[in-house]
């Protein structure tokens, strides 16, 4: 089609009504030019096709789909392949039924474990957040089905988000939360954007061509269409105007109208409109051309995958010896999910799923297997009966295994959770089970942390995650050690929900939303403030044992333009295969600027046999040492000492090495008579040209401290002076100087190192 040309014949309430749904998941047909409408449908961890009418809870019904594991779990595979292989399965069920965009990735940073949504988002630390929605966009793309990389932007919480006000400053937006959408953007090419619900600084993240225009076309070459979140357009002129195409669902035609009359008016130019019509129609060409009208899928492949995609996604948490369990030993399941699991998240991405397996069921009534229910899922209310029941189960078998987690009321989209608890029924379901069988192992449904007051009570623990419907099997694979535990925290459990940096102000004031943490988001919070976690961001045990030798790197000292090549060998040091995620991150030593101690800049998956060695390699380019300048509006690396860490976990660094990285660019200096003499002497050039305004104030205090000590005593007091000298600015010389200094020869010795 040449979507030019069929624009130029179009009317302008044509094009108008072209810019927003035809009902709750269809876009418009303009049949005498040929121009067909197409589905949009929910993601992103399987396909929500409602069939007929539409909902945000995900309540009415949908058409049968594989729900695959949720975002919680799949960040903590840390595995590309698998991720594109997932987005890959997702594309084909797309192209079988007849969905040409699929609502999805979500990279909204995990600022809190409170966000209701935390299951559909990937991880705190917005390089994995971007690595692993590059994958998932890139797979579906593949077959020619659009992604819609979702909520842009700073869409960190449920409450009020229809509302609120993300107050973030720039270099924060920049390195934590602009950052998990960049690199998808960049090296994926999402063929739509969602733009979120909430407002930005102020301003609807749906009205800010800033971000929508400026941000993601000008600085990410973003060539797709932005659609709105499900009813996030506010103005719809304006926004328009900062680069929102398609609204969705649809205004009834009231949206329309105003663009229509806008036009009319002279206040919305014609050709903003024409951009926004070429750029749906070009999209939705590239579905429409490339449709497979007859394909089809098999459900029962597609659920064994997801079954595979999960058991690589679980994060053994703890083992005190006792997993894998033995497939003869006699075995209590305990708890509700063991015979329904939780396995997805309430909201828009709640599947029609084609089957759901539970553990138990996995067992096909194996007769060394047990059951009791141990709490009702619906309710938090402590049922003694089941409790004692459970607690008579767990004496008389060899080991217990509780299912425990989040029930759907406890998160969901559309409301955040109000503490970081489980239901207290289970809390204490585990204390008790763990107090008559010491072998006992709790195994979590969950979207987001929870704390864990019988850590300690318990052997062995098991992150399942939100795990989509095979999470029976895929748990039973891990638990009897079929599959080998390979996934690693995508996020920090904080010992308690205090210790999270957003706590003090995580639902804002009414509208008012600030992230006063920054920069600080997750470990590169806890780890600056030294503080102890439940569990560190990338941990995860394996039934294998993996050590690391031998890193390398390609040079001692690089410009800030170069690439940094890193190797090192990991090798399995156990007796069964197994996978590992090496983990790299990069820590600057010393800044002028406010730094995190470390942050992720690198990691890859590797598989290996007992006693297999591998070599892994990272490349770092500049971004990965740099921070965000706000003074010239750009990344920006200070000359200095870089330690590139490798390790096991943020908290389990192997090994290391320290580089030095010389930067290319020079940040532009003005000195004036407030200067501090600090700043002034980090260059040296310009120091010796202030050395006597600096001589002349140590002198008057040198004077006001006679040197009447001993030896010893002098060079402290001399030391004191420095230190306060030190901080004062250049006018120091002629508040406090003998009177040598004055403004002119301040001025000139000033005009001379800024020309400089
Ligand atoms: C959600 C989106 C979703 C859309 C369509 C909205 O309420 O925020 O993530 O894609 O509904 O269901």
């Amino acid at each position: 089609m040449d979507v030019k040309k069929v624009i130029s014949q179009m009317t302008l309430e044509e094009k108008a009504g072209l810019c927003s749904g035809r009902n709750f998941w269809f876009t418009k047909d303009v049949e005498r030019l040929n121009v067909q409408g197409i589905m949009l449908s929910d993601g992103p961890h399987g396909l929500r096709k409602q069939a007929a009418g539409g909902d945000h809870l995900g309540v009415s019904g949908s058409v049968e789909a594989i729900c695959f594991p949720t975002a919680s779990a799949i960040a903590a595979s840390f595995d590309r392949d698998l991720i594109r292989e997932m987005g890959t399965a997702l594309g084909d069920e797309c192209q079988a039924e007849e969905v040409g965009i699929i609502l999805g990735p979500g990279v909204n940073i995990k600022r809190s474990p409170l966000c209701g949504r935390n299951f559909e988002f990937l991880s705190e630390d917005p390089y994995l957040s971007t690595e692993m929605a590059t994958e998932y966009i890139k797979g579906v793309q593949s077959k020619n089905i659009g992604t819609s990389l979702k909520h842009f932007l700073a869409n960190n919480q449920e409450h009020r988000r229809m509302s609120s006000s993300s107050e973030i400053d720039e270099r924060t937006l920049r390195e934590i939360y602009l950052a998990a959408f960049e690199g998808a953007v960049v090296k994926a090419k999402p063929w739509t954007v969602m733009c979120s619900y909430n407002k930005v600084n102020g301003i609807f993240a749906s009205e800010s061509p800033r971000y929508l225009t400026d941000i993601l076309r000008g600085e990410w070459g973003f060539d797709g269409y932005v659609v709105s979140d499900w009813g996030a357009v506010g103005d719809r002129v304006e926004a328009l105007k900062a680069g929102v195409a398609l609204e969705m669902p649809s205004s009834r035609g009231i949206n329309d109208k105003r663009i229509v009359e806008a036009v009319k008016k002279g206040t919305l130019d014609e050709k903003i409109l024409d951009q926004a019509v070429e750029r749906i129609l070009t999209v939705h060409n590239r579905y429409i051309e490339n449709k497979k009208p007859d394909a089809t899928y098999d459900k029962e492949q597609h659920h064994q995958l997801a079954r595979k995609i999960l058991s690589e996604c679980m994060v053994l948490l703890k083992n005190d010896g006792i997993l894998p369990l033995k497939k003869g030993d006699d075995i209590a399941f305990i708890g509700e999910f063991a015979e329904k699991p939780r396995f997805q998240g309430g909201g828009s991405s709640h599947i029609n799923s084609y089957k759901i397996t539970s553990a138990l069921k996995t067992m096909k009534g194996a007769p060394n297997i047990t059951y009791a229910k141990g709490y009702d899922a619906e309710e938090d209310i402590a049922d003694e009966a089941l409790i004692k029941e459970a607690v008579e189960a767990a004496k008389r078998a060899k080991v217990a295994v509780i299912f425990a987690g989040l029930p759907d009321i406890f998160e969901s989209e559309g409301y955040d959770r109000s503490h970081m608890s489980l239901p207290e029924c289970q809390n204490r379901l585990i204390r008790e089970v763990a107090a008559v069988q010491p072998d006992t192992v709790v195994v979590l449904h969950n979207g987001s942390p929870v704390e864990m007051p019988w850590v300690q009570d318990v052997k062995g623990i098991l992150e399942v995650y939100l795990g989509g419907e095979s999470v029976g099997e895929a748990t039973v694979d891990v638990l009897f050690g079929d599959v080998n535990p390979s996934g690693k925290l995508a996020e920090t459990f904080p010992l308690r929900l205090e210790d999270n940096p957003s706590y003090l102000f995580y639902f804002g004031e009414k509208d008012i939303v600030e992230y006063r943490e920054g920069i600080f988001v997750g470990y590169r919070y806890y780890d600056k403030k030294k503080l102890d976690v439940l569990f560190p961001f990338g941990h995860g045990l394996s039934y294998t044992t993996f050590d690391y030798s031998n890193l390398k790197v390609s040079a001692d000292v690089i410009k800030d333009t170069d690439i940094l090549t890193v190797k090192v060998d990991v090798t399995n040091t156990g007796k069964s295969a197994g996978k590992e995620v090496v983990q790299l991150y990069v820590g600057d030593r010393e800044s002028s600027v406010i730094r995190p101690l470390k942050e992720l800049k690198g990691f890859e998956k590797v598989a290996l046999n007992p006693g297999e060695t591998k070599r892994v390699s990272f490349t770092l380019g500049k971004r990965a040492f740099a921070y965000y300048n706000t003074e010239i509006n750009d990344w920006h690396v200070e000359t200095g000492e870089f330690d590139i860490l490798i390790g096991k976990s943020s908290r389990d660094i192997l090994c290391k090495k320290t580089v030095v990285v010389e930067s290319t660019v020079e940040l532009p200096v003005v000195y004036t008579i407030n200067s501090n003499f600090a700043d002034i002497m980090a260059d040296p050039e310009a120091m010796a040209a202030c050395q006597p305004l600096w001589d002349s104030v140590v002198a008057l205090f040198k004077e006001e401290n006679p040197q009447a000590g001993d030896a010893a005593e002098q060079v402290i007091v001399e030391k004191m002076v420095e230190n306060m000298v030190k901080v004062m600015p250049l006018r120091a010389a002629i508040n406090f100087g003998d009177g040598s200094i004055t403004y002119e020869r301040m001025n000139s010795i000033l005009e001379k190192i800024n020309k400089r």
